[in-house]
Formats: C-alpha cells, sequence, structure tokens
C-alpha cells in the first residue's frame, strides 16, 4: 500500500525489498492509499536492503514515471525493474511493449516539467524586512511538483514563495524547501502587479513576422491560458501582426557604414602596437588604432572595454556587433539590452561592471545593405588577447564571466567547451575566479520561446552566482 502515490522513495523503499526477496511482479498488488493520506504521512513499506543494482539511467526515469497519475505505474515500474536486474540490456529493446510504454510515460512527464517551468506564474502576497513573498497556483498534469521545485528554488532564490497544486505544495522560505498538502486555486491571489511585467514581456518577445498559431497552440495549449496574464494579449498581438511586420519591414537595417573608406587610405599605426597605455582611457585609443590583424580594415572603430577600472566583475563577450561598431561602445545593441535586462535580474549594477570583449573589431560579411556578424576565427581571439589581457591587467577583477565560447577562448587562451565548465567556478592564474556562460545572442537566436525562456532562466541564475561569488 503506498500512501504517497508519486513519491518516489517510497514506491523504490518497497519495490527495493521485494527485488531482494525474489518476489516477482505478478505476485505483487499496488494501491494507492484510499484515503489519499498525507504526502507527509510515514511512507513505510517493505525496507530490506540488498536489492540487486540496475542501470542509472531506469533509476533516473523511474524517479520521474513514478509522477504520472496512471495508477498502474508502480506495478509497471515494479515489472521493468525486476526484468532489468535480469537483463541488463533491456532499456535498449525498443520493440519491447514495457520499455516502449516507458519511454512514452516518461516523455509526457518530461513535457509536463516543461510546461511547468515555462508556465508557473507567481503573484506578490506582500513582505516584510526586504523579503519578498509569492505564490503561485498551478496544475500539472502529473504530480511533478518535487520534480520542479529545485528549478524553481534555483530561479527564485531571492524571495520567499510557493508553489501550490492540487497534490501538494512546495515552500521556499529561508533558504529552505519544505514541502505541505495541496491547495486550492483560492489560495493564491488572483493578479497584481507582476502580471503586467509579464505581459510586457511577452510582448517584447512576441514576434510578429513568426507567427505559426499551430506552433503556438502546441506550446502554449489553451489548458494553461486561464492562469497566464498574458494570454489577453494573444489575440490582439495576432491581429496586429500583419501591420506590424509591414512597419518592421520600412524601417530601415543599418545601412553599409560610409566611415569604412577611411580605411583604405589609412596607413598602419605604428602606435597600435604601443604597450605603454598609462590608463584604461589610453589603452581604449591604442584599441582603436590597432593593426594587429585584418579586421581593422573594414570596421568602423576599435571598441574597447567599458566600465570603472576598479570593477570586481569582468564581462568578456565576443566582439563588438553592428551598433557596437557605429557607436564605438560594447553591448550596445540587442544582445546588450538582452544582457541589461538578466544583469538587472540577477541584481547586478550593470554601471559597476567592466564590460569588454575578447575580439575588438567588428567582423562582417556585408550582404546588400546589411552586415552580417561572422564569428571570429581562433587565430583573430588568440591575437586580440593582448589587449584583453591588458584590460585585465588594469582592472584586476575577482570574476570574470565569459558569455559564449569566443570568450572562453579569448579567457582561457585555448579552446574549452562551455558545456563542461558552466555550473562551476573554475581559478584563473593571476587570481580572478571564472564562472563561463552562454552569449546573450544565443538566447536571441532561439526559436523556442519556452526553451529561450528557460535558457535565460539559466543565464540568469549564472550571473546571479556571479554575483554572489563576487560579493
Ligand atoms: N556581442 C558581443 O559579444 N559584444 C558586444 O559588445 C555586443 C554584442
Amino acid at each position: 500500500m503506498l500512501q504517497a502515490p508519486g513519491d518516489f522513495a517510497e514506491w523504490r523503499r518497497a519495490a527495493r525489498g521485494l527485488l531482494a526477496g525474489g518476489v516477482p511482479p505478478d505476485e505483487v498488488s499496488w494501491r494507492g492509499s484510499e484515503d489519499g493520506a498525507s504526502l507527509f504521512g510515514d511512507a513505510a513499506g517493505a525496507t530490506r536492503q540488498g536489492a540487486a543494482s540496475l542501470p542509472r539511467e531506469l533509476v533516473e526515469i523511474a524517479e520521474r514515471v513514478i509522477c504520472h497519475r496512471d495508477p498502474e505505474v508502480p506495478a509497471r515500474l515494479y515489472r521493468i525493474i525486476w526484468r532489468a536486474a535480469r537483463d541488463r540490456q533491456l532499456l535498449a529493446r525498443t520493440t519491447d511493449r514495457d520499455v516502449d510504454w516507458l519511454r512514452g510515460a516518461d516523455k509526457a512527464i518530461r513535457r509536463d516539467v516543461h510546461k511547468m517551468h515555462a508556465f508557473v506564474r507567481f503573484r506578490r502576497l506582500g513582505g516584510e524586512a526586504g523579503r519578498e513573498r509569492f505564490a503561485a497556483w498551478f496544475e500539472p498534469t502529473h504530480r511533478i511538483l518535487r520534480l520542479t521545485a529545485p528549478f524553481f528554488q534555483r530561479r527564485f532564490y531571492g524571495m520567499d514563495w510557493a508553489i501550490v497544486t492540487p497534490d501538494a505544495r512546495a515552500i521556499w522560505h529561508d533558504e529552505t524547501l519544505a514541502y505541505g498538502p495541496g491547495g486550492m486555486k483560492q489560495d493564491v491571489p488572483d493578479s497584481d502587479v507582476v502580471e503586467d511585467q509579464w505581459r510586457t514581456y511577452y510582448g517584447a518577445i512576441f514576434n510578429p513576422a513568426r507567427v505559426k498559431i499551430d506552433a503556438m497552440r502546441a506550446e502554449m495549449p489553451k489548458k494553461y491560458w486561464h492562469n497566464l496574464p498574458e494570454a489577453q494579449d494573444i489575440a490582439p498581438l495576432l491581429a496586429g501582426a500583419e501591420a506590424r511586420v509591414e512597419r518592421m519591414r520600412e524601417a530601415a537595417v543599418s545601412l553599409a557604414n560610409p566611415l569604412t573608406d577611411k580605411w583604405r587610405t589609412r596607413v598602419p599605426d605604428e602606435l597600435a602596437l604601443d604597450d605603454d597605455a598609462k590608463t584604461l582611457g589610453e589603452l581604449a585609443r591604442a584599441v582603436d588604432r590597432c593593426t594587429r590583424c585584418p579586421l581593422y580594415c573594414n570596421a568602423t572603430q576599435g571598441v574597447a572595454g567599458e566600465g570603472p577600472e576598479r570593477a570586481r566583475i569582468m564581462l568578456v563577450g565576443e566582439q563588438p556587433g553592428d551598433q557596437e561598431d557605429l557607436q564605438g561602445r560594447p553591448f550596445v545593441g540587442p544582445a546588450g539590452q538582452l544582457l541589461s535586462e538578466a544583469l538587472e535580474e540577477a541584481g547586478l549594477d550593470r554601471a559597476r561592471l567592466f564590460l569588454t570583449n575578447a575580439v575588438k573589431h567588428f567582423k562582417f560579411e556585408p550582404r546588400g545593405k546589411r552586415r552580417l556578424h561572422q564569428n571570429p576565427t581562433t587565430g583573430e581571439i588568440d591575437i586580440c588577447r593582448w589587449w584583453l589581457d591588458k584590460e585585465r591587467a588594469f582592472v584586476q577583477p575577482d570574476m570574470i564571466v565569459t558569455l559564449g565560447a569566443s570568450a572562453l577562448r579569448g579567457v582561457m587562451g585555448k579552446s574549452a567547451s562551455i558545456k563542461s565548465m558552466r555550473g562551476a567556478v573554475h581559478e584563473l592564474e593571476g587570481g580572478s575566479k571564472l564562472i563561463a556562460t552562454i552569449h546573450p545572442s544565443f538566447l536571441l537566436r532561439l526559436p523556442d520561446r519556452e526553451r529561450a525562456a528557460e535558457e535565460r532562466v539559466m543565464f540568469v541564475a549564472d550571473l546571479i552566482r556571479a554575483r554572489k561569488l563576487a560579493a
């Protein structure tokens, strides 16, 4: 008898004991508690230890699938682990009916988790002593609260919150995550000011040029709409999409840069190799004169880093983009705007950071009237490291955050993978710490809105980690 349907630990204790006792699946009758006993009651089950070892992947899948609402799940999972204990290759047998069912159920859970990550909306409850309290109501298809709560813990670490579902609630308070009984929609207020922020955000990411109604319905099924403040804007945004696209077409994209011509007559400047910069200002002027690689030929100007000389955190991007090249300042274009928003969410004051790039000149390919960004080569990054190293020597930051692969190479001086370095803090020669994360333009390029929202959350989490470590 399982007291708490969906509780993996309880099911595992029972299944382990049965497996160790050699009890075959057809001799076990699994039942959920009839009276809907609390998820937090005594979930006693068989406790014998010594069950056979199972493939790790299977244990991970079982931990998710136990949340499925199908009442047959405990029995089916037990049959699968019983079989897997005797057949290590079971999971690879894709035509096996049990395996097929398991994969399908796992997919349903992962989809449900994905939707919950994307569609939980917090309402403000007020708060005391500098800490605000928020609550959200959500009805997941399956009992996935325990699978999703850690995501919200990371994402909303700095505030107190509760997520109430019909089965259980998760409560994050005083930096401790706890679970309590389920509740009702009325337990959570219906609207508040955060609602406007969601609507503004949705309006900003709505791309009228890429309206695909079927894909939108699949991504944001109607059943979630009643809980989503931004859902009320969908109809008006769709109605105005065509006119907006027309306006976008008419608005000029930035023209090929007339200043570029000046380079045709330019003599490479000896001073560019000048090692004598005494201040960041002098260094910036030297960057602008740089002829160390051919990128200077087509760019408007060299774009040096910007920020206080005593900044504790240095953010390193890839290279100036179209707008940065014209204005001579880093991160002032669309990626810069996204970066500014993420910094604000992470509680970082942009004016107190030193922002720079691995490569100081804009590399692009002319296409008609437009200049299309091109990735710098490793050679170009390595040559430009000359300047990045000088900026690092001036600023001596405690923390360097690299945005994207080019930045990581620029700082490390060799190729390294963001995937393997992300999530950890690395020590650099000279005493700075390093956090490696993605480039904000990656978020702008992701066509899948939910994925982009998730990636953005992880990006902000990386920035929060940098802030805390630097503090
Ligand atoms: N992307 C970068 O990496 N740096 C900038 O300055 C702007 C966009």
